[in-house]
C-alpha cells in the first residue's frame, strides 16, 4: 500500500472511494454528507460499525471518540469492509485529538495495514489486495498546521510496526509441516542478512555443549532437531541493553502427557513468542533505534515416540538445577529455563523480557485478548503495561505470592515442572521461570504469557482470524521509549 500525505482539502483529492469517520451519532457536523441516507440505512455510527454507500463511493465508519485505539480499529474495519470491492484508491481525512497528535496518524495507518492482512499461503485461489493507494488529507477538519516531516515520520513508523506484525503473523500461521525449528533459524538468518544483525544458531551439538539438557529432553522425540537462536541488533552507543526470550515450540502435541485431540488443534501457535521476538528485532532494526536488543529463541517440537522424555524423568537444566518432570505438556517452561539461563550467560542486559504461550490457565484467568505480565519487580512490568497501552495491545499484571511458590516443590528434584494445585496455573508457571532468573537479574525481568491473544479463531479489533502478531507492537513501543 502506498501512502500520500497532502494538505489539499479532501474534496479536491482524486480517489475511488472516500472513508468518512463519524464521531457524532446525530450527524450534526456539516461535513457529514448523506445524512438522510444514513438514517434510512439505520446506520448508528457505533464503534466498529460501517456503511458503504456504493452510489456515492463513500464508506462511513463509526468511531466512539477520537483516540489512537479507536482510530486504529476504525481504519482496520474500513479496509476489511473494502476487501471484497474493486476500489483501488482511497482517500481519508486525518483525525486529530489535538495539535501534537501525529500519533493519531500513526494509529490510522497501522489500522489500515493491520486490517488489510490476510493469510493466503494455503489457498489455491489467493485473494488479492486491490486497494493500493491511500491519500490522507491533513487539511479539512482542523484549523491548525502540522509539521509535515513529523507526519511523514509517523507514517513510516506505522509501516514498520505493521509490517513486522504481519511478518510475525505469517510465521505463526505457517503449519508445523512447513515451519519447524530449522525454519525459524532460517528466518532469523534471513533477517540477519537483510538488516545487518548478528546471528548465531546453535545446533544440537552446541546446545549439548551449553548443557541445555531440559530443552534437549523436550526436543528428543521429534524428527526435527532443535535450534537455539541468538539474533542481535547492536547500534553504537546504545541507550540501553535488553534481552528478549521467545518460546518457539513449532508444535506442542503435549508429548507423552498427550493433549486431547481438540486441545491439540492450533498448537502451531506455540511458536508465537519466538515469532514475536523475530518481528520485534525486524522492527527495531528498521527503525534504527539506539537500543541494543538481543533476541533468544528456543526452537523445539514437542512430540511422542520411543525416545520421548517422560513424566518421572529428572532433568539437569543448564543452570544446574534439577527438574522433576511430572507432565510433558508443561514443556515451554523447560525450554525457557534453559534459554533464560543461556541469555543471562551471554548478555548482561538492563532488562529481560520473555514472551511465551505458556499456559491455558492465563486464558482462563484473563480471557483471550489480554496477556499476563509477571515478575518480581514493578519496573519492567510497568514498562510493558505502559507500552501496551500506547501500542493498542491488552496486557495486565498477575502477582506472584509466596503461597503459590511452595506448590512447585518436588520430593525427588530441586523443583517440579508442574504445580501441585490446579489453581493459579499462569502464576505458578511464571514462578517456575523465576527459579531460573539469577539473583542480580530478579528486578530486571518480566514474563509475558501471551497464550490468549497470540492466536484467536475470529477477527477482533484490528486483528485477523488466527495469529495476531501479539507482542510486536507493544515491545517495539517499549524499545522506542527506551530510545528516547
Ligand atoms: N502451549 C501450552 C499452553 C497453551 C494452551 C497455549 C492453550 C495456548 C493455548 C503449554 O505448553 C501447555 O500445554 N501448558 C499446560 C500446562 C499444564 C500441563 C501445567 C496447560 O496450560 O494446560
Ligand atoms: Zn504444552
Ligand atoms: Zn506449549
Amino acid at each position: 500500500m502506498n501512502f500520500e500525505l497532502t494538505i489539499s482539502p479532501i474534496s479536491e483529492i482524486d480517489a475511488d472511494v472516500e472513508v468518512i469517520l463519524i464521531v457524532d451519532k446525530n450527524f450534526k457536523h456539516n461535513f457529514v454528507k448523506n445524512r438522510k441516507l444514513l438514517k434510512k440505512a439505520n446506520f448508528k455510527a457505533e464503534q466498529d460499525e460501517s456503511y458503504l454507500l456504493v452510489e456515492k463511493n463513500r464508506l462511513f465508519i463509526g468511531v466512539e471518540k477520537i483516540n489512537d485505539k479507536n482510530l486504529r480499529v476504525a481504519m482496520a474495519k474500513a479496509i476489511q469492509r473494502l476487501k471484497s470491492t474493486k476500489y483501488k484508491s482511497l482517500k481519508v481525512a486525518c483525525y486529530f485529538e489535538n495539535k501534537e497528535s501525529t500519533h493519531n496518524l500513526r494509529a490510522m495507518v497501522e489500522g489500515l495495514l493491520l486490517g488489510a492482512y490476510s493469510f493466503n499461503k494455503y489457498k489455491t485461489k489467493k485473494s488479492k489486495q486491490k486497494l493500493k493507494d491511500v491519500t490522507i488529507s491533513l487539511e479539512e477538519y482542523h484549523g491548525f498546521e502540522l509539521d509535515k516531516q513529523e507526519c511523514e515520520d509517523a507514517i513510516k513508523l506505522a509501516q514498520i510496526t505493521a509490517d513486522a506484525t504481519n511478518f510475525t503473523r505469517d510465521i505463526v500461521n505457517t503449519t508445523p509441516n512447513d515451519c519447524y525449528p530449522d525454519t525459524l533459524a532460517q528466518i532469523a538468518q534471513g533477517l540477519a542478512e537483510e538488516l545487518n544483525l548478528e546471528c548465531k544458531i546453535l545446533k544440537p551439538k552446541e546446545i549439548k555443549k551449553e548443557k541445555m539438557e531440559a530443552l534437549l529432553a523436550v526436543a528428543r522425540a521429534s524428527r526435527h532437531k532443535p535450534r537455539v537462536i541468538h539474533l542481535a541488533h547492536k547500534p553504537k552507543n546504545p541507550k540501553a541493553v535488553i534481552s528478549l526470550i521467545g518460546k518457539g515450540l513449532t508444535y506442542d502435541s503435549g508429548g507423552l502427557s498427550l493433549k486431547p485431540s481438540t486441545s491439540m488443534v492450533n498448537m502451531k501457535l506455540d511458536k508465537s513468542g519466538a515469532s514475536a521476538v523475530l518481528g520485534i528485532l525486524k522492527a527495531v532494526s528498521k527503525m534504527n533505534l539506539p537500543v541494543e536488543v538481543h533476541g533468544f529463541v528456543g526452537a523445539v517440537e514437542n512430540m511422542i515416540g520411543g525416545d520421548a522424555y517422560k513424566p518421572d524423568d529428572v532433568l539437569i537444566s543448564k543452570s544446574g538445577k534439577t527438574i522433576e518432570v511430572r507432565n510433558t505438556d508443561a514443556e515451554g517452561r523447560l525450554v525457557l529455563a534453559d534459554v533464560l539461563a543461556y541469555a543471562q550467560q551471554e548478555v548482561e542486559a538492563d532488562y529481560i523480557f520473555d514472551l511465551a504461550t505458556l499456559t491455558g490457565a492465563s486464558v482462563v484467568a484473563l480471557g483471550q485478548y489480554t496477556s499476563a505480565v509477571m515478575g518480581n519487580c514493578d519496573t519492567p512490568k510497568d514498562m510493558v503495561i505502559e507500552a501496551s497501552k500506547e501500542a493498542g495491545e491488552l496486557a495486565t499484571k498477575l502477582d506472584f505470592n509466596r503461597h503459590l511458590r511452595k506448590s512447585l516443590k518436588s520430593n525427588v528434584a530441586d523443583i517440579s515442572n508442574i504445580s501441585n494445585t490446579p489453581y493459579g496455573g499462569a502464576i505458578t508457571a511464571g514462578i517456575f521461570l523465576d527459579n531460573f532468573i539469577e539473583k542480580e537479574n530478579k528486578d530486571k525481568w518480566a514474563h509475558i504469557d501471551i497464550a490468549g491473544p497470540a492466536y484467536v479463531e475470529h477477527t477482533w479489533g484490528e486483528n485477523p482470524v488466527g495469529a495476531s502478531g501479539y507482542g510486536v507492537r507493544m515491545m517495539t513501543r517499549l524499545v522506542e521509549k527506551l530510545a528516547k
